[in-house]
């Protein structure tokens, strides 16, 4: 009788840790990796607030996931870091506690220096450019870097690219950087590629940009187009150079235990969600750029673009310097160059 109450005590637990795991609120394995059944009840987050892309990608993601598994697979999101910064954020997903997020390829960077290679400035056309390469094999393999650390790398997501605004100079090309202090994002690759020009770098948090602006405390900043009107930036900066010298892609990913915990079927749903979130990110953002250089303008900012031929030199030195340092990244570079 002690027996099988120790045993169906072990089973409780074992169900109950399952459960609480992988965000599964119900099983019915079929175990043939068909839909089996199983509720989910997920949470993604990521940093940037309702307004920008990221967040309707997740909330495009979030309605496509619920359409294609008939309601079985449910997702809450935090934007805005309510779950803290990018670092917490990536611990959770690492722990379990929350299932996926979209995470800047600048921070990811930081923890997989592979994803360094996705800064390489002036590698793509345009947005769709980058789309198309997120499902290249080095990008992949890029993303497959992130097992070791209990996360499975999904996909990319696009919004925009990276423009230069500054506070009072009217930068032309990119010798009058020098001597100029920068808010650039705090990853190496982009900041490398500033210091290239003569600039010196800031790796100021969002929130903290727009008085270090208004003070004087910097002299302009890297930033995405969505983020300038979001954060009212053309209050305190008057130049606006649209060069779309890198991409800026956020990372789709998940708990890797929680994803391998999902019959092939549902896997198949969430990569297919997450692919239809990413197109309809990249369609919407790239008929944007008009919309939003006019709002610059019209709120006072001096809009213009630079030549990406001026910037030759420090592409150059970029790839040397970025290349060597990993294979993948040399791969990568080697791809999108061709
Ligand atoms: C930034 O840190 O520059 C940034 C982060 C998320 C979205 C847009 C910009």
């Amino acid at each position: 009788m002690k027996k099988l109450r120790i045993v169906f005590t072990l089973l409780l637990a074992m169900i109950l840790l399952a459960s609480c795991s992988s965000g599964a609120k119900d099983s019915a394995s079929s175990g043939d990796g068909s839909a089996d059944g199983k509720t989910y009840k997920f949470k993604l987050t990521h940093i940037t607030p309702p307004s920008h892309m990221w967040h309707k990608a997740a909330e495009k993601f979030k309605e496509e996931l619920s359409k294609r598994s008939d309601g079985r697979i449910e997702l809450e999101i935090y934007p805005s870091s309510q779950l803290g910064s990018e670092a917490d954020m990536m611990q959770q997903i690492e722990a379990g506690s929350v299932d996926f997020g979209f995470i800047t390829a600048a921070y990811t960077s930081s923890r997989s220096p592979s994803f360094a290679a996705w800064f390489a400035p002036y590698a793509f056309e345009d947005l769709e450019a980058a789309h198309k390469a997120r499902q290249s094999e080095p990008a992949k393999k890029i993303l497959a870097t992130l097992d070791e650390q209990g996360i499975t790398g999904l996909d990319y997501l696009f919004a925009g690219q990276r423009v230069m605004l500054f506070k009072d100079k009217h930068v032309k090309k990119p010798e009058d950087m020098k001597g100029l202090k920068l808010r650039v994002t705090p990853s190496p690759p982009m900041q490398d590629f500033y210091k290239s020009t003569g600039a010196s770098t800031e790796g100021l948090p969002l929130p903290e940009v727009y008085s270090a602006v208004q003070t004087g405390v910097i002299d302009g900043m890297d930033m995405d187009l969505d983020a300038a009107i979001t954060n009212k930036y053309f209050e305190v900066a008057k130049y606006g150079a649209v060069t779309n010298h890198m991409v800026w892609p956020a990372v789709a990913m998940v708990n890797k235990k929680t994803f391998e915990g999902m019959s092939e079927e549902d896997q198949k749903i969430v990569r297919e969600s997450l692919a239809a979130a990413a197109d309809y990110a990249v369609e919407t953002r790239s008929g944007q750029e008009e919309e939003f250089r006019k709002e610059l303008a019209d709120n006072g900012m001096e809009i213009y673009d630079m030549d990406p031929k001026l910037f030759k030199p420090y592409i150059e030195e970029f790839d040397k310097k970025y290349g060597p340092t990993d294979p993948l990244i040399q791969e990568f570079i080697d791809s999108v160059r061709k």
